[in-house]
Formats: C-alpha cells, sequence, structure tokens
C-alpha cells in the first residue's frame, strides 16, 4: 500500500492507483468530466487539478498522476482553485450552453468567462473534448469507430471522413458515456441513426413482440461473444416475461 496524506488526513491506496480516487477515498469531491474509472484516463478537462504540496511542489491533473509514497495533497490550495476556476470558465466559454458544465461551474463559484463566447454557427456546442466517446468505442468496444479531428479550434471527434462508419456497431455507448449529452441517437423504425457520426445501422426486431430494439449483431460480436446470442434473440422486456413464466412453471414464485 501507498500511504500519502489529503488536506492533511492520512490514507493508504494500493500502488498505481490515480491520485483522484485516493482524493476522493479520503472523502474529497473533485469535479471532474474526462474521467472513468473504466478507461484509461486522459488528463484533458483539467477540472482534477489538485496541489502536491510535498515532496516537491506541483500542480497536477490528480486523474493522470499516480499515487507516490509520502505525497502531501492539498485540495483546497489557492493555486489548485484558481487552476479548476480557470479550466472552468475555458469550458464555459467552449460550451456556455451545457448544463452539466454550467452547474459544475457554479459549484466553483464561476458564473461567467472571461475568455468570452463561441462563434455564432458553434454557440450550441456541447462537446468539450473529453474523449470520453473515443476511448470507450476504442478501449471497452474494440470498434474504433470514432477518433479525434483537426486542431485548435477546429478540432472535434467524428466518424473517418465524416461518413458512414462501417466500423460502427451502434452500440451507444459512445453517448452512454458522454458527460454533457453532445451525442444524439435515434431509434427511427428499424434503423438507430447515430446523427454526430453520419451512421445509421439497421435494428434487429424482437421474434416475440416484434419491436425493433438493438442493433444486428455483427460477425465479429457473434465470434468473440457467443455467449450472448440470446441478448440479440428478444428484446429484454420478453426475456423478463419469458424468465417469470419459468419461474412460475418451476413453482419458484407462485401468482397471488
Ligand atoms: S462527444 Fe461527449 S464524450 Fe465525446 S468528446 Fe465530446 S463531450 Fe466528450
Ligand atoms: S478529470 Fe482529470 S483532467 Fe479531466
Amino acid at each position: 500500500m501507498i500511504e500519502l496524506t489529503v488536506n492533511g488526513n492520512p490514507i493508504a491506496v494500493p500502488e498505481g492507483t490515480p491520485l483522484l480516487e485516493a482524493v476522493r477515498a479520503a472523502g474529497v469531491e473533485l469535479p471532474t468530466l474526462c474521467y472513468h474509472e473504466g478507461l484509461a484516463p486522459y488528463g484533458a478537462c483539467r477540472l482534477c487539478m489538485v496541489l502536491v504540496a510535498s515532496p516537491h511542489r506541483e500542480l497536477v491533473a490528480s486523474c493522470v498522476y499516480p499515487v507516490e509514497e509520502g505525497l502531501a495533497v492539498e485540495t483546497d490550495a489557492p493555486e489548485a482553485v484558481t487552476a479548476r476556476r480557470l479550466a472552468l470558465e475555458f469550458l464555459l466559454s467552449r460550451c456556455p450552453q451545457s448544463a452539466v458544465i454550467r452547474e459544475l461551474a457554479a459549484g466553483e463559484g464561476v458564473t461567467a468567462s472571461r475568455f468570452g463566447a463561441p462563434p455564432p454557427e458553434k454557440a450550441d456546442e456541447l462537446c468539450m473534448l473529453c474523449g470520453l466517446c473515443v476511448r470507450v468505442c476504442r478501449e471497452a468496444i474494440g470498434a474504433n469507430a470514432i477518433s479525434f479531428i483537426g486542431r485548435g479550434g477546429e478540432r472535434r471527434v467524428g466518424a473517418p471522413f465524416d461518413v458512414q462508419s462501417d466500423a460502427c456497431i451502434g452500440c451507444g455507448a459512445c453517448a452512454e458515456v458522454c458527460p454533457t449529452g453532445a451525442i444524439w441517437i435515434e431509434d427511427r423504425g428499424h434503423q438507430r441513426i447515430l446523427h454526430n457520426w453520419n451512421t445509421t445501422v439497421e435494428l434487429h426486431p424482437c421474434p416475440a413482440c416484434g419491436r425493433f430494439f438493438a442493433p444486428e449483431p455483427t460477425a465479429f460480436l457473434k465470434e468473440v461473444l457467443p455467449e450472448t446470442a440470446e441478448l440479440w434473440g428478444m428484446c429484454p422486456e420478453c426475456l423478463r416475461q419469458r424468465a417469470a413464466r419459468q419461474w412460475i412453471e418451476q413453482d419458484v414464485v407462485k401468482p397471488t
């Protein structure tokens, strides 16, 4: 175990733990937008800044900083608070319409940005480039269907060449992890439309109720996850009803 202090309170955590997790284990909450415990840290939003006061003095993004023996961490040092507020001002100036960012900013006492507003054509921008969608698609799903495109103010996330992606399986994990709700996915009849990625995938109908409910499993998924074939066989509601009927038939549950 690695021993350190957070705001003067001693704590011990396993080696390799991100400093952010140690801070949380010490009962201190920090704002985060680009961190997900199931994905590799990326350090994009800079909202988790803390001061390492000893043995060296350094402002660090705690999500990408592994714990070290004897660190003394201060989360409310003036430098750390200023860094977090600055990051929130940047985010507010990029995505002023994001309720999530506005709420986080207000929590740190930031209600306006000195960096101005986005240009009119980007006034509704919700993507703050945290990269969670790119990482979940690559690391958890293995599809690698989207990536960052462009540089500077033109940087954004998209599918290659902004055309229909053959790699996208339409799972929706990108929208699930997006902290600002920037990804628009719509089920329309037998199709799922991933508007941000200019991609449409066919949906699979439930053989019991006929409802289109999940993307057609790809050959890849059928091969690597054969045990999940049943997931595509029936929609969750029909699966639940079938299980309930089986329990009743097996006398596990008596109808009242
Ligand atoms: S679309 Fe959402 S998850 Fe993807 S980079 Fe933008 S804010 Fe992050
Ligand atoms: S949560 Fe650490 S940089 Fe975003």
